[in-house]
C-alpha cells in the first residue's frame, strides 16, 4: 500500500527494457548519438510540430532551465503560489534565472485564474525600474492539488501573459497524467493552447530518471544548451535518457501507464466517498487528498499505508477538515496494484 509518491515507484519495464537494449556498444557523448536525435525527432511527430528539445535529469532543472531562458533583468515571474516552482525547488527558479523573482498567485484548486494573473502582472507596470519587469508565466500541469487545467482554461491564461507579451510555460511533471485525463492531443494541450516551453515529466510515470525541456518555437530555444551545461545537466551519456524516452513511448506505454494511475486514484476516491470519506479537491489525475477522520488515519498508517499528512488549504468551510479529520495525500502510478487499492479501502472499511 505504497501511496506516497509516484516518484517512489520503480521503472516501467518498457523503460528497462530499451535501456538494457542500448546498453552495449559505443556511441558519442553529450547528445551527439543516433540515439539521441531519433528520440528528439520522435516529439516532433508527438506534439505535431517541429519542437527543440532537451533532456535534463529532474523536474526542478527542467523548469528552472526553462525559466532561466525566459529571465530578464529584475523579472518576475508569475505562478500560483503553492506551486512546486515556488516552494519545492529550493529557489532553484530564482538561483538559476539570476535572481528572477517568483510572484506566487493564490488560487483555488491550486489554479491561477486569468484575473488574478493580471491583476498581480499589473503591479508591475512597464518601464518602472523600481518594480522590475515581467518576464514569464508558469502553470502545473497536472496542479499540486491533482485538479487538472483545461484546455479553455490554459487559452485564457496564454492570452492574458501575451497581453503583457511574455511566455508561458508549463511544468509538466504529471504531463500525461493530465493529458490523458483532459483525453486531448499533447499538441492541443500545449502549443495549440498557448504554451511556449514545457517540462515534460517522464520520471513520475515510469521512467527513472528522464525529463524534458521542449520548446514549441526552436528559435526561443537559442541559448538553451548554455543554460543546461552551465547548470549541470548536460548528459554525458545522454543516450541513457534518450533510450528510457524510447521505452517510454513505444506502444503508446506512457498513455497507458498515465492511464492506469489515474483509473486507481479514481477508484481509492470513489471508494473513500462511499465510506463517507471526502476529498479536498477534484480526482483528476493521479494524486487525491483524502479528508477522512483521524483515527481512520492512524488505522490505516498503523497498517501500512504510506501516505502523509498534508494542508489543506484555500478549502471552503464545508470540504475543510473539522478538529476530528485530517487530509492527507495519496499518489498512485503505473505501479499501483489492484490488491493495494483493494487493501486500503478494506483497512479503511475496518476503521469506519
Ligand atoms: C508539480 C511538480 N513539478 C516538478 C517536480 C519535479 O521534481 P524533481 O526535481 O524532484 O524531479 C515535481 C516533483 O515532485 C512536482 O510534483
Amino acid at each position: 500500500m505504497n501511496f506516497a509518491s509516484d516518484n517512489w515507484a520503480g521503472a516501467a519495464p518498457a523503460v528497462m527494457s530499451a535501456l538494457a537494449r542500448h546498453s552495449s556498444g559505443f556511441a558519442p557523448g553529450y547528445g551527439a548519438d543516433p540515439l539521441t536525435a531519433g528520440v528528439s525527432r520522435s516529439f516532433n511527430d508527438i506534439f505535431e510540430r517541429e519542437v527543440a528539445v532537451y533532456f535534463v535529469a529532474t523536474g526542478t532543472a527542467a523548469n528552472a532551465l526553462a525559466l532561466a531562458s525566459f529571465a530578464k533583468p529584475g523579472g518576475a515571474v508569475f505562478c500560483h503560489r503553492d506551486s512546486h516552482i515556488n516552494i519545492d525547488e529550493c529557489n532553484c527558479p530564482e538561483f538559476m534565472t539570476s535572481g528572477n523573482k517568483l510572484v506566487g498567485i493564490p488560487g483555488a484548486d491550486c489554479k491561477i485564474t486569468p484575473a488574478a494573473l493580471t491583476e498581480a502582472m499589473s503591479r508591475f507596470p512597464d518601464g518602472v525600474v523600481m518594480h522590475g519587469q515581467v518576464a514569464s508565466v508558469s502553470i502545473s500541469q497536472a496542479t499540486e492539488s491533482g485538479t487538472v487545467y483545461t484546455v479553455a482554461e490554459i487559452e485564457a491564461l496564454a492570452e492574458a501573459a501575451r497581453s503583457r507579451s511574455v511566455p508561458l510555460h508549463m511544468d509538466g511533471a504529471r504531463f500525461t497524467n493530465a493529458l490523458v485525463s483532459l483525453g486531448c492531443t499533447p499538441a492541443e494541450m500545449t502549443w495549440k493552447a498557448g504554451v511556449d516551453a514545457l517540462s515534460f515529466g517522464a520520471t513520475k510515470n515510469g521512467c527513472w530518471c528522464a525529463e524534458a525541456v521542449v520548446f514549441f518555437d526552436p528559435e526561443r530555444a537559442r541559448d538553451f544548451e548554455y543554460f543546461r551545461k552551465r547548470g549541470g545537466h548536460l548528459f554525458s551519456k545522454s543516450r541513457f535518457v534518450a533510450a528510457q524516452f524510447e521505452g517510454y513511448f513505444e506502444n503508446e506505454s506512457w498513455l497507458d501507464t498515465a492511464r492506469h494511475a489515474n483509473a486507481m486514484a479514481l477508484r481509492l476516491a470513489e471508494g473513500i466517498r462511499s465510506l463517507g470519506g471526502r476529498t479536498a479537491w477534484a480526482v483528476e489525475a493521479n494524486e487525491l487528498f483524502p479528508i477522512v477522520k483521524r483515527s481512520q488515519f492512524e488505522t490505516l498508517t498503523a497498517a501500512g499505508a504510506k501516505i502523509y499528512e498534508w494542508p489543506a488549504s484555500d478549502l471552503s468551510d464545508n470540504v475543510a477538515p473539522a478538529d476530528d479529520e485530517v487530509c492527507f495525500r495519496m499518489v498512485t502510478s503505473f505501479a499501483t496494484t489492484d490488491e493495494d487499492v483493494k487493501t486500503f479501502l478494506e483497512t479503511l472499511t475496518q476503521a469506519s
